[in-house]
């Protein structure tokens, strides 16, 4: 860090974590989680393209890279998830319609073959998968673990068991009340600016009603945040720290590695402006945010047919999708994004990003508060 955090970051729940900064980040790649980490914040690796087997080497990965710091991981599981299916016997069932609208796509795009396996064309989403994973942070040190699409209460009390804190992401006022019988150490109040898969309700909105709702339960601010004042206002919001997703990917940690971004993909993130995104749900069957493209237009035409849920939809593209991000296939190529990539502007190291981000916040809290401010205690 090569600024002293103002007193305010400093909050309650970074304290509990033993992290300097209040900043937490979401990524699918270890290598960034870790630079996070590294950097001050506290970095949270996703697993959810990550097969149960592959769980405890992508975490003893971000073990050897993150050091003596604390590791983090998020997973989802999302309810109504079929039981006893596979890939295979579900792709043996998709809609005629819908099979036809993707090899057209892939007709008049041109878009070459996938030539390998990833999760977006070889993996169904099921309970016994989502069992697999969450035996591989079990059986980790992982010190927190955030749920994103679902959770269930059964695997909430396991990792508590283990001795993690366990969090979820809340993007609507009725998932905290789902979560009233679920223990939950911190939520994350996600806003409908965020990258991947989001609600309708603006970050400004969402997070002071989370966090009057939540009771004792610390929250952390989501959606739209890559900008050092935005963590000031949120905790003047009462939030306890932040939890980012878009400002890693375009890193130098990010431009390597399985999840990368791509150069072609870099240059379209480094150019989309706050209103270049858009919703769709044609990558996942949910409604996900991602950098506008010709993905999203095409599924938003009036005669694309209304993609099908979770997790038939990725059945039904998975292997589209693989391609598309293999080639670079311009223009169809897209990622989850929120409103806040406007502030990705070059490609700069994870802890360039966390620097401007305390400094930012610095600035932000000094003119808020006067030079020998010290919080309450928040709490
Ligand atoms: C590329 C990408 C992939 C994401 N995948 C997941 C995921 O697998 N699980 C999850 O809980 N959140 C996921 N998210 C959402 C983040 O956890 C986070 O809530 C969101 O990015 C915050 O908003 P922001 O993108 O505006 O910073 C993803 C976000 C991005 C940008």
């Amino acid at each position: 860090m090569s600024q002293s955090p103002h007193p305010a970051l400093r909050t309650d729940f970074a304290r509990a974590l033993g992290i300097d900064l209040p900043i937490l980040g979401f990524t699918h790649s270890t290598e960034v989680a870790a630079a996070i980490t590294r950097a001050g914040g506290l970095g949270v690796y996703g697993i959810a393209h990550d097969e149960p087997d592959q769980v405890p080497v992508k975490l003893t990965e971000l073990r050897q890279q993150t050091g003596d710091g604390p590791t983090a991981a998020d997973m989802m599981i999302p309810a109504g998830m079929p039981e006893g299916e596979t890939l295979e016997s579900v792709r043996a069932r998709l809609p005629d319609e819908h099979r036809r609208f993707v090899e057209d796509l892939r007709r008049r795009y041109e878009v070459p073959e996938s030539s390998h396996r990833t999760f977006f064309n070889s993996v169904l989403r099921t309970p016994e998968y989502f069992e697999g994973q969450l035996q591989g942070l079990l059986a980790s040190d992982v010190a927190l673990v955030a749920f994103g699409v679902g959770l269930t209460a059964d695997a909430v009390t396991r990792l508590r068991e283990a001795g993690k804190l366990v969090g979820a992401l809340v993007g609507h006022p009725r998932h905290v009340e789902r979560y009233v019988d679920v223990e939950l150490d911190f939520l994350v109040a996600q806003g409908s600016e965020a990258g991947a898969h989001t609600g309708t309700i603006g970050t400004m909105v969402l997070v002071p009603e989370i966090v009057q709702r939540s009771g004792d339960i610390p929250v952390l601010a989501a959606g739209g945040i890559g900008h050092g004042s935005q963590i000031a206002a949120a905790l003047a919001m009462g939030a306890q720290g932040v939890w980012l997703g878009t400002a890693w990917l375009t890193t130098v940690e990010h431009s390597h590695g399985d999840h990368a971004t791509g150069p072609r993909l870099q240059q379209k993130l480094l150019a989309a402006g706050s209103g270049d995104t858009a919703i769709t749900r044609g990558s996942s069957g949910k409604p996900q945010r991602q950098v506008r493209s010709g993905w999203t237009e095409e599924w938003a035409a009036p005669d694309a047919p209304t993609p099908l849920p979770m997790p038939y939809q990725h059945a039904l593209v998975g292997d589209l999708m693989t391609a598309i991000s293999e080639h670079e296939v311009e223009p169809l190529l897209g990622s989850p994004a929120g409103q806040g990539v406007v502030w990705s502007r070059r490609i700069e190291p994870v802890a360039d990003v966390v620097n401007r981000l305390v400094a930012v916040a610095n600035e932000a809290l000094d003119r808020l508060t006067p030079p020998n401010f010290e919080p309450p205690a928040t709490r």
